[in-house]
């Protein structure tokens, strides 16, 4: 097992049966000595800091349906909202009085907001930050709109995977979403000239070992800048209400093999990994990442952005949130920094 952390620490890609071997075969011992190598490798290429994202999350409106997700359409309880381009520019601008160096508007795919007003919003946070990088977290979109979206002052995209296994793919989401789509997708942004995310829930419904090697190698094919991971947590009202979430244990190992896989890439220690564990955004930066994302929206919003259950920091401030982070990242012998927070390159 070791000597299969070595190998991939020594840049040589792994075999999908080796992976699964590692996936299957983990013991806390195997664990600790993968975390110890990804920090090694992420502190070479970023030494103790950690990047903030402010996260703005501007409509819960959503024309998708996957299976997993409590803004799906389907849900009939969800309380619906959408932010104006005034209150998003509101949120900016708290955001940069705390530091923040990097907005992520996301949201569901919410068609109301047409290119035309997309690119209008991203220009006006582009003129009045030119210092800050805007990512965009808003689903599938045509290769002219992605372009139109680049050209406003885009930098960057992030548009989960999910699952690379396209029969997977199918038992998490409506007959109408494919997998080829959501890669082709990706691949568009890249060449578009999007620094690029993608990643994947840990422990969703019907995954095996199998499917997360297959992950590991789409990412290890794609080479994405940025991989957002988090265990899979049940919402009460969708078709996967009654399914276990996923395993930290298991969500942190993928995180330390991501580090190895991809030595020079952001990997956020994530809100759900949060969620599922109270010190799980620690336990996520010791396994190897170095990226948290806070919550910008305003409160009365973000309590409407539930796309899990107990979901954290949903009645925290964005002041809050910073210095509740800035206390649990110290703990963990690293730092916060204020910057954009760029991949590095390799
Ligand atoms: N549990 C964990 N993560 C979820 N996501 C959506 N629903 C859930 C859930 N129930 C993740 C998806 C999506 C990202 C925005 O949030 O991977 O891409
Ligand atoms: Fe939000 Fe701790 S990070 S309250």
């Amino acid at each position: 097992m070791k000597s299969l952390i070595d190998k991939l620490a020594a840049q040589h890609i792994l075999s999908h049966e080796e992976l699964v071997t590692l996936i299957t075969q983990r013991t806390p011992e195997i664990d600790e000595y993968l975390f110890a190598k990804a920090r090694a490798v992420r502190e070479k290429y970023y030494g103790k800091e950690v990047y903030l994202r402010g996260l703005i999350e501007f409509t819960n409106y959503c024309r998708n349906d996957c299976y997993y997700c409590g803004i799906r359409k389907s849900n009939l309880h969800a309380s619906r909202y959408r932010l104006t381009k005034e209150d998003i520019l509101s949120c900016c601008e708290n955001g940069y009085g705390l530091g923040f160096r990097t907005f992520v508007l996301q949201g569901g795919e919410d068609g109301t907001y047409s290119d035309a007003q997309m690119v209008d919003i991203i220009s006006a946070i582009r003129t009045h930050y030119p210092d800050c990088a805007i990512t965009l977290s808003i689903g599938e979109r045509s290769y002219e709109t992605y372009l139109s979206f680049f050209e406003a002052g885009a930098n960057r995209y992030l548009l989960r995977h999910e699952t690379a296994n396209s029969s997977h793919y199918g038992q998490l989401h409506p007959e109408k979403m494919s997998s080829e789509e959501r890669k082709k997708a990706l691949y568009d942004l890249k060449k578009i000239g999007f620094q690029v995310g993608s990643g994947f829930m840990v422990g969703s419904p019907f995954q095996r070992p199998e499917h997360l090697a297959e992950d590991l190698l789409f990412l290890a094919e794609l080479k994405p800048q940025m991989v957002g991971i988090g265990p899979f947590i049940p919402h009460h009202d969708t078709p996967f209400a009654g399914y276990p979430s996923g395993s930290v244990e298991l969500t942190l190992f993928i995180l330390g093999l991501l580090r190895l896989l991809l030595p020079a890439s952001l990997l956020p220690s994530t809100t759900a990994l949060g969620t599922a564990d109270p010190n799980g955004r620690e336990k996520g930066i010791l396994a190897g990442a170095n990226v948290l994302m806070p919550n910008l929206t305003p409160l009365e919003a973000r309590s409407k952005y539930i796309l899990y259950d107990n979901k954290i920091c949903t009645g925290d401030d964005a002041a809050t949130c910073k210095a509740c982070l800035e206390l649990r990242v110290n703990k963990t012998g690293y730092h916060i920094v204020q910057s954009r927070g760029d991949a590095k390159s390799e």
